[in-house]
């Protein structure tokens, strides 16, 4: 922090730091989905809560610690909040100013579309940098899993803001209010990743998997499920568990066997929507499954630049705990069942009914800033030895 307050004290950002004290006392109110939906109707309110929500996650993250790549998107933040704030002084009764606010968000938007991989990149160069210990390690999936968070809804918010307000609807999805789509039909999102994963495969290992889709609706068994929700949000996720369940089939795959397929079931209840996806790709022991979640963690080689722009198939380990976190940001959740020797089941639970849908977000207060410095006591159960007990020696003892 003291580092970014120098840089800022000798820059154009010169106000910066008074503007994020100011706004790291508030927290964030998180919206419903339904409210999404109904935000529709006054620009200038929308306008002013997301300058406000915007100027939160200054609050959410502790800079300190972080690599020197991501200090830039840092500092890229900070001119985001700057721009955005001037809007606080601006008349809403101009026309222009609203007009002038939707470009500006589409530019902020624009500016932090790489920060993923730039923070990927950080995390690369720390993991080479310094030797990892469990605390540092923790901090950094505990900082990373809010900053994320954080940047799901700020993206959240413009786009509904820029969407809903350049006035144009949507003329394949005429169901569509901004980003969410108050008819998603799940299995056809489902289709839809699949696709995209298997060009992929094809691409890599010239073959791919078939895919086994089954639904159960519940509540209505002749209708296909479809619940209100962010088709982006629900193709990420299926997205990204379709290439590692493709990825673990292929590489678990005997020569002259078939490929056995992917298997996915979508369920609506009263109250959950669950996908779950299968694959017989050899699974991972159970105590590696928390580690497959840590954004240290890949079995796949750091993707190189691709001269042919082709996006790399596996490789920086963020495709589940951002999928997750994607889960999550609506109150679901993401989990992982593994049999080692056989495969994985992927489950995705989610909200079936939109009032339950409401936003999960990171607030920064004295707990949070405790989570941080915390260090690892000693356990309170005990550790199985590594080396079995020589009982000889107790025999001698007696
Ligand atoms: N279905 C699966 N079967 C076996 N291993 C898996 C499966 N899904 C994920 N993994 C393991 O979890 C790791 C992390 O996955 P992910 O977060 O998607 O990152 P990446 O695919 O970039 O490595 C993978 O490298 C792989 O070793
Ligand atoms: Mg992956």
């Amino acid at each position: 922090m003291k580092f970014v307050r120098f840089i800022m004290k000798n820059s154009a950002l010169a106000s910066a730091p008074k503007h994020i004290e100011h706004f790291a006392k508030f927290s964030p109110s998180p919206l419903s989905m339904k409210q999404f939906i109904d935000f529709g109707d006054c620009h200038f309110t929308h306008m002013c809560y997301l300058v406000y929500r915007y100027s939160l996650p200054f609050v959410v993250v502790n800079f300190e610690g972080i690599p020197c790549t991501p200090f830039h998107s840092v500092l890229r933040y900070v001119q985001s909040l700057m721009e955005i704030l001037e809007f606080l002084e601006k008349s809403p009764d101009d026309h222009s100013v609203l007009g002038e606010f939707v470009e500006t968000l589409v530019n902020i938007r624009n500016r932090h579309n790489d920060v993923v991989p730039t923070m990927a990149q950080g995390v690369i160069e720390y993991k080479e940098a310094f030797s990892q210990d469990p605390l540092t390690n923790q901090n950094i999936q505990y900082f990373l899993d809010r900053f994320y968070m954080s940047r799901i809804s700020i993206r959240m918010l413009i786009n509904q803001h820029t969407l809903v307000f350049d006035g144009a609807t949507n003329p394949i999805h005429p169901n569509t209010i901004g980003s969410i789509d108050q008819h998603c039909q799940v299995t056809e999102v489902v289709k839809e990743a699949y696709e995209s994963a298997k060009m992929l495969c094809d691409q890599y290992y010239l073959s791919s998997p078939a895919l086994v889709l089954q639904e159960l609706n519940t509540n209505n068994k002749n209708q296909p499920i479809s619940i209100v929700y962010v088709p982006s949000h629900l193709y990420h996720m299926l997205f990204e568990l379709f290439k590692n369940a493709m990825r673990a089939t292929i590489e678990n795959y005997n020569e002259g066997s078939s490929l056995p397929p992917i298997e996915v079931m979508v369920a609506l209840g009263g109250e959950d929507l669950s996908i779950k996806m299968t694959d017989r790709g050899g699974g991972v022991p159970f105590r590696k499954i928390e580690n497959l979640f840590s954004y240290l963690y890949s079995t796949a080689p750091i993707p190189q630049p691709d001269q042919q722009h082709r996006a790399p198939l596996a490789g920086f380990g963020y495709g589940l705990p951002i999928s997750r976190l994607y889960a999550r940001y609506f109150q679901g959740d993401l989990q992982l069942y593994s049999m080692e020797g056989y495969g994985t089941d992927a489950v995705i639970h989610l909200k079936a009914l939109s009032t339950d849908s409401v936003e999960r977000l990171p607030v920064y207060n004295k707990t949070a800033l405790r989570n941080y410095k915390v260090s690892q006591g000693a356990d309170d159960w005990c550790v199985p030895s590594r080396e079995p007990l020589d009982l000889a020696v107790f025999r001698l003892a007696k």
